[in-house]
């Protein structure tokens, strides 16, 4: 039977590091603990919270409902044929030790995706991705639990519909699942992917000659440690916004007036913006007003430096989006969950 605390501190559980404070918490390791904890909040005439690694969400208030941490475990081989292994693991595994538990084992695909902050089953929902790999390439199935009717159900990658930075939990079914386990097809011989500039250059400099998942796991670790703040020391979600998606004409238009324009060809009508270079552009990086800032290395992160309050950092978002909006005509979206 899960432990239900009253008027619970959400610091420690959420990456950004504000102390918002949930009416009531809980954690759910079972299905059974889910039912119980979600019949709960109805008989308290309050809604939920579903909580993973609390890395990609900002608080702008206290949580006046049940918020519920997602702590399913347990990691293990499913399957196997011949160029893979299936490996399950709960949502609530922390995803940095599942890529770790993956490269110690040989299980080879997710090692770009090494130190991403939050938990596997995060993973999906926004479809985490960084250095050339995105979680749909090494997705196999999920189970989740359909609160309406208690069913689990299994999901292939054709039904999480996902994108970039996204999927169908964060659209058409929104806050009807409960995602409690996800399997990943990961390869027996490694396909390497060093194909972002950055992880060659890194594996250079670490005098790697002949790369495997190890080496380029820690490439990975090194870069995101040079650029990116560690959550644990100053309060940060990763990317603030998403990279915008425009037309070549947009692009070409932008790139006669800024010819230094950072931008990526996704196909013959998208074309990817760095908003991190949009928004330097604009002077915001390294910004601080108060304890909200923007982060000195990367523009794209905002950061709590220690007591800034959830509306201070969503209030300097709208200033960028407002700026970059003017300079630029382009719309950045965030890719953080406000609440
Ligand atoms: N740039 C700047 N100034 C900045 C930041 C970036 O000019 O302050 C330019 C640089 O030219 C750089 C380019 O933008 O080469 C791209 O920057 P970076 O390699 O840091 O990647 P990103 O596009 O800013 C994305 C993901 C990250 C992921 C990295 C690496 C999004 C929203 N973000 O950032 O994911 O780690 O690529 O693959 O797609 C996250 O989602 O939370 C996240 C950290």
């Amino acid at each position: 039977m899960a432990i239900i605390h009253e008027n619970y501190s959400l610091k420690k559980l959420h990456t950004f590091g504000m102390d918002v404070s949930a009416r009531w918490f809980a954690e759910a390791a079972d299905l059974a603990a889910l039912e119980t904890l979600l019949q709960t909040a109805r008989d308290k005439n309050t809604t939920h919270l579903i909580l993973g690694g609390g890395s990609n969400i900002l608080f702008t208030r206290d949580a006046d409902c049940l918020v519920i941490r997602n702590n399913f475990r347990g990691i293990a081989v499913a399957a196997e044929d011949a160029e893979a292994f299936y490996v399950k693991a709960g949502a609530g595994e922390v995803w940095h030790q599942f890529v770790m538990y993956c490269i110690a084992n040989g299980f080879a695909g997710v090692e770009n995706l090494s130190l991403i902050p939050g938990s596997v089953g995060a993973g999906p929902m926004q479809n985490i991705g960084a250095y050339g790999v995105e979680l749909k390439d090494v997705f196999h199935e999920l189970e989740a639990w359909h609160i309406a009717t208690g069913a689990v159900h299994t999901f292939t990658r054709e039904d999480c519909a996902f994108g970039y930075r996204e999927s169908v939990f964060k659209r058409a079914l929104r806050d009807q699942y409960v995602i409690t386990s996800v399997t990943f097809r990961l390869l027996k011989n490694p396909v390497l992917n060093t194909s972002y500039g950055a992880i060659e250059q890194e594996l250079q400099q670490m005098g790697v000659q002949q790369p495997d998942i190890k080496s380029i796991s820690q490439a990975v670790i090194n870069i995101r440690s040079s650029k990116l703040p560690d959550p644990a020391v100053i309060g940060n979600a990763g990317s603030f916004f998403k990279n915008p998606v425009v037309s070549p004409e947009k692009v070409a238009e932008l790139k006669a007036l800024f010819p230094d324009l950072v931008s990526y060809k996704n196909s013959d009508t998208e074309y990817k913006l760095a908003a991190g270079w949009l928004i330097e552009q604009c002077g915001w990086k390294g910004y601080r007003k108060g304890d909200a800032g923007v982060h000195k290395n990367q523009a794209l992160v905002l950061v709590n430096y220690a007591n800034a309050k959830g509306h201070d950092v969503f209030e300097l978002s709208q200033q960028i989006l407002d700026s970059v909006s003017e300079k630029f005509g382009v719309k950045l979206e965030r890719e953080v969950n406000i609440f």
